[in-house]
């Protein structure tokens, strides 16, 4: 039997980070054996909310660096199709089919748009923005995915993609399956700066890629118990980012319970547990960005695997836009203008040599 498929993928902003990692890319290697995987650099989707000259310069950049991220992680280009969405014309197609088929209510009552807009200071929100749930959909659907490996910040958009695909195969019959979201073990990571979201805008990250001494010093800056103004005052371990990465990061388990009884008991200070918890971070890391300089190393090869992917998506995205197109049954319409066209013209051109 065919592998079920999987499509997720990111917007090229950058580098990508810890967040990311628990969010949905733990998922997406795990899970590539088992599905037949499409991974996008979601370029149309940057345009949403930065579609400036500037912008579009540094997608190559950007691109390149996610791509890296990717292949550092353990995402296999030779198992999982890696593509850039703006190569991919079907996308666009199917996005304004998908249009049609889900109201201007339905997506203004999002919060993650009107979140998205004002992160942006975009004062009103564009046709674009508005439009960015659907465009996600053409994504999915592009080829015709059944898994959608995401954050928590995302399930929403696939849930107007399940709308999407339903309202289709109810009127024109079953082109899609009804794709589900998944949303990694940690839904949504801290920040270092114990704010609800890492995120690279809100400038509290740690990156796949940052170096040791880096991941170090910000991991000294980050936000404890506030009220602990002394090693030696019992502090809250409940929703202190140190220990909750501590509980994603540090595999050694009694080590951390260890620190966490002490800080409990005003017996431990934040030295202790933080520079524990670099270290168990910088393990972590060590591997992914040892991968990541050898994958840099050789010239041409992100480029490749963009290159290659593109090409194998675009074929995906042919079949499936036909199908659509033929259950529509709108290519049945230029097929028969173009035949009576030909047909005409083949009369005329009888009839002028004839006379
Ligand atoms: N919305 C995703 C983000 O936050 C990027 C994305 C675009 C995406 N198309 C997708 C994710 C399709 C999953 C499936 O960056």
């Amino acid at each position: 039997m065919e592998r079920k498929r999987i499509l997720t993928g990111d917007r090229p902003t950058g580098k990508l980070h810890l967040g990311h990692y628990v969010g949905s890319l733990v998922n997406r290697v795990r899970l590539q054996d088992q599905y037949e995987c499409f991974f996008l650099i979601a370029d149309l989707h940057m345009l949403t909310t930065r579609p400036s000259r500037e912008d579009i310069e540094r997608i190559m950049d950007n691109a390149r660096d996610m791509v890296l991220d990717y292949l550092a992680v353990g995402i296999d280009p030779a198992k999982s199709t890696i593509y850039l969405q703006s190569a991919v014309h079907e996308v666009y197609e199917l996005n304004l089919i998908f249009e049609m088929l889900v109201t201007v209510p339905r997506l203004s009552r999002l919060p993650s748009l009107k979140e998205m807009a004002r992160a942006a200071d975009l004062t009103e929100m564009p046709f674009g923005l508005l439009g960015y749930p659907v465009l996600q959909a053409a994504d999915i659907l592009m080829p015709r995915a059944h898994l959608v490996p995401v954050g928590k910040d995302n399930e929403a958009h696939v849930e107007i993609t399940r709308e999407i695909a339903r309202r289709f195969n109810r009127m024109y019959g079953d082109v899609f399956p009804i794709p589900e979201a998944m949303i990694g073990d940690v839904p949504t990571l801290v920040g270092i700066d114990g704010k609800a979201k890492m995120s690279k805008s809100l400038n509290n990250a740690i990156f796949l890629s940052d170096d040791a001494a880096t991941v170090r010093k910000k991991v000294f800056r980050m936000y404890t118990d506030p009220n602990r103004i002394r090693a030696d005052i019992p502090g809250r371990v409940e929703g202190n980012p140190v220990f909750i990465y501590h509980d994603i990061f540090n595999p050694n388990k009694a080590e951390v319970e260890d620190l966490k009884e002490r800080y409990r008991q005003g017996r431990v200070g934040d030295v202790e547990v933080k520079e524990k918890l670099a270290i168990a971070l910088n393990n972590f890391l060590d591997p992914i960005r040892e991968r990541r300089a050898e994958i840099a190393a050789q010239a041409g090869l992100v480029e490749e695997v963009i290159y290659e992917g593109t090409l194998r998506a675009r074929e995906e995205a042919k079949e499936t836009l036909m199908l659509a197109k033929k259950a529509m049954g709108l290519t049945g319409v230029w097929n028969r203008i173009s035949r009576r066209a030909e047909r005409a013209r083949k009369r005329r051109e009888k009839s002028a040599t004839a006379s």
